[in-house]
């Protein structure tokens, strides 16, 4: 028998309004690119990836959901079976934040017992910033999440996000 080349393997979903930058985030921790067009997801897409946390070989299977209101039938099938889910606001939207507990009240419906992330994403724009640190890390003290502002475009904390989220599940 084939001895599996990892410790655990995990489904990790990321969520978020349409435009909070959870395509760029994969791409970045995925291939450490960037890009600044933006091409909305249609439907969902998804990554593997593979990283060593505490000792630990943990393979990420990473599904990358479009945002876009005219897909949420399409992509909430594939929140079931998430061991984890990335709730992605953007820092320079206020409405991204304030959507947040929408997008947790869906996910809720299809896989309750996840781990869930809260990711302040464009943690770069600090001139047009809307959502200060405290206020992300306050909401997800409450909602007992871990809270990681993030940059995709010089990849500031990216790799973090996805440790702290294996770490949680391993
Ligand atoms: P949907 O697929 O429609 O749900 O959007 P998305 O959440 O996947 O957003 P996407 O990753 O496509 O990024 C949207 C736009 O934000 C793009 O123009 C990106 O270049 C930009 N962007 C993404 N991440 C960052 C970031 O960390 N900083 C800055 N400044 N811009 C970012
Ligand atoms: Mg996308």
């Amino acid at each position: 028998m084939l001895k599996a080349d990892y410790d655990y393997l995990f489904k990790i979903v990321l969520v978020g309004d349409s435009g909070v930058g959870k395509s760029c985030l994969l791409l970045r921790f995925a291939d450490d690119t960037f890009s600044e067009n933006y091409i909305s997801t249609i439907g969902v897409d998804f990554r593997f990836k593979t990283l060593t946390v505490d000792g630990q070989i943990i393979k990420l299977q990473i599904w990358d959901t479009a945002g876009q209101e005219r897909f949420r039938t399409i992509t909430s099938a594939y929140y079931r079976g998430a061991d984890g889910v990335m709730l992605v606001f953007d820092k320079t939207s206020r409405d991204s934040f304030n959507h947040v507990q929408d997008w947790l009240d869906e996910v809720n419906k299809f896989s309750e017992k996840s781990s869930k992330l809260l990711i302040g994403n464009k943690q770069d724009s600090l001139d047009l910033t809307q959502i200060e640190e405290d206020l992300g890390k306050k909401y997800a003290e409450n909602k007992k999440m871990h809270y990681i502002e993030t940059s995709a475009l010089n990849g500031n904390q990216v790799s973090l996000a996805f440790e702290v989220m294996s770490r949680e599940l391993i």
